[in-house]
């Protein structure tokens, strides 16, 4: 009824709020004797960290992971692993408007019809902080399926796209959008510049590819690999679309351009094409499963937007305190550890009816 648990056989639930004194994920349901340290966690979480650059929230938090239990002599003991991070660079002040009036676009109003009752700081449990635990979840997932490689980038910002022939792998984490397209990264620096100097916000793009799937993963109807990656993905903060494959876009095709053509490979089928996005009965054909995931332009601005208090006089409010212009930028490597989180459980589903 709570909701803060994710998965089936590896699951993990996540605890704490934006300006309480740290936050975390307990993972259930790891494989044991698995290599694990915490060293194995930052690097992932370092990409997630805000205030690394000027186009995300400058809000400053080192994003130290401690393993708390489930892992002996470095390896996973089976038993849950906890782990935490602090917050250390919260000001709850920044958040006194918020008390008083609803935030459009924010889950403010929503949170309060729904407990009459919400940790304003931060827009607490609401609050992206959540997704930096999701992240270091990720990072176990990733070590229970190290045959599989998750790659994820910003396909475009704010209505500008990334030109596929342009696509350098390198790229991606030499700029800081995650973005495979040097001369895209460049035209984007303006873009996010000009919203954030304007107290203003932009959308994005992430697209995301994990190769190394094996066919057979997934199941068939009630836990579709796709409809499971959907979920994982749309319970991610300000999402709000997701695309398999060539998604809305294979509407307007016809069945012969969108189809998958097979031929005889070595060791297995050769497909032609991936329209389908690696999966077909919601089970993984063994091509990359691909993706996509819109995020919406951060609903906290500047411009002051009309609303009402909690006791429903009518206002306005602008947002003060710090604040990613795109969102999606960060939403990066909270992708990946959906993904990771998805396969993981599924790794693990699969051999417990298949073997
Ligand atoms: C990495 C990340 C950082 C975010 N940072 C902010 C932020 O600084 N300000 C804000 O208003 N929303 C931010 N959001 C989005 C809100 O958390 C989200 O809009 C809010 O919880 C309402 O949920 P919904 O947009 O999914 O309906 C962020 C989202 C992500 C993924």
């Amino acid at each position: 009824m709570s909701f803060n648990s994710f998965g089936r056989l590896f699951r993990f639930t996540t605890w704490g709020e934006s300006h309480g004194p740290a936050l975390g994920a307990v993972v259930d349901g790891c494989p044991p004797g698995i290599a694990l340290s915490e060293e194995d966690i930052q690097p992932w979480l370092d990409k997630r960290r805000p205030g690394t650059n000027r186009f995300t929230t400058q809000r400053r938090e080192p994003d130290q992971v401690r393993i708390l239990s489930g892992v002996f002599e470095g390896k996973t003991t089976g038993t849950p692993i906890s782990l935490m991070i602090e917050n250390v660079d919260q000001r709850s002040k920044d958040y006194s408007n918020v008390a008083l009036a609803y935030r459009p676009g924010h889950a403010d109003y929503a949170y309060d019809a729904k407990y009459g009752f919400r940790d304003y700081r931060g827009g607490g449990r609401s609050s992206a902080r959540e997704t930096a635990a999701r992240v270091a979840a990720g990072a176990v997932a990733r070590a229970v399926i190290p045959q599989v490689r998750i790659r994820a980038w910003v396909e475009s910002i704010g209505g500008d796209r990334i030109d596929y022939d342009a696509f350098e792998d390198a790229q991606i984490d030499a700029n800081p959008f995650f973005c495979p397209d040097a001369a895209a990264a460049e035209r984007w620096e303006a873009i996010v510049d000009s919203a954030r100097k304007s107290g203003s916000s932009v959308g994005a793009v992430v697209a995301c590819e994990a190769t190394g799937v094996p066919a057979g993963w997934g199941a068939p109807l009630y836990a579709k690999l796709d409809s499971e990656l959907a979920s994982a993905c749309m319970s991610i903060n300000a999402v709000k679309g997701f695309e398999i494959g060539d998604g809305f876009a294979a509407a307007a095709l016809t069945g012969e351009q969108n189809a998958d053509p097979m031929r005889a490979g070595n060791g297995g089928p050769r497909f032609l094409a991936n329209h389908a996005g690696g999966i077909a009965g919601g089970i993984a054909t063994g091509q990359p499963v691909t993706m996509r995931v819109a995020f919406k332009p951060t609903s906290s601005i500047l411009t002051p937007v009309d609303t009402i208090t909690r006791t429903g006089e009518e206002t306005q409010i602008a947002t003060k305190g710090r604040h990613d212009p795109c969102v999606g930028i960060r939403g990066v490597p909270v992708v990946e550890a959906m993904v990771a989180l998805v396969l993981a459980d599924q790794a693990l589903l699969h051999r417990g009816q298949c073997g």
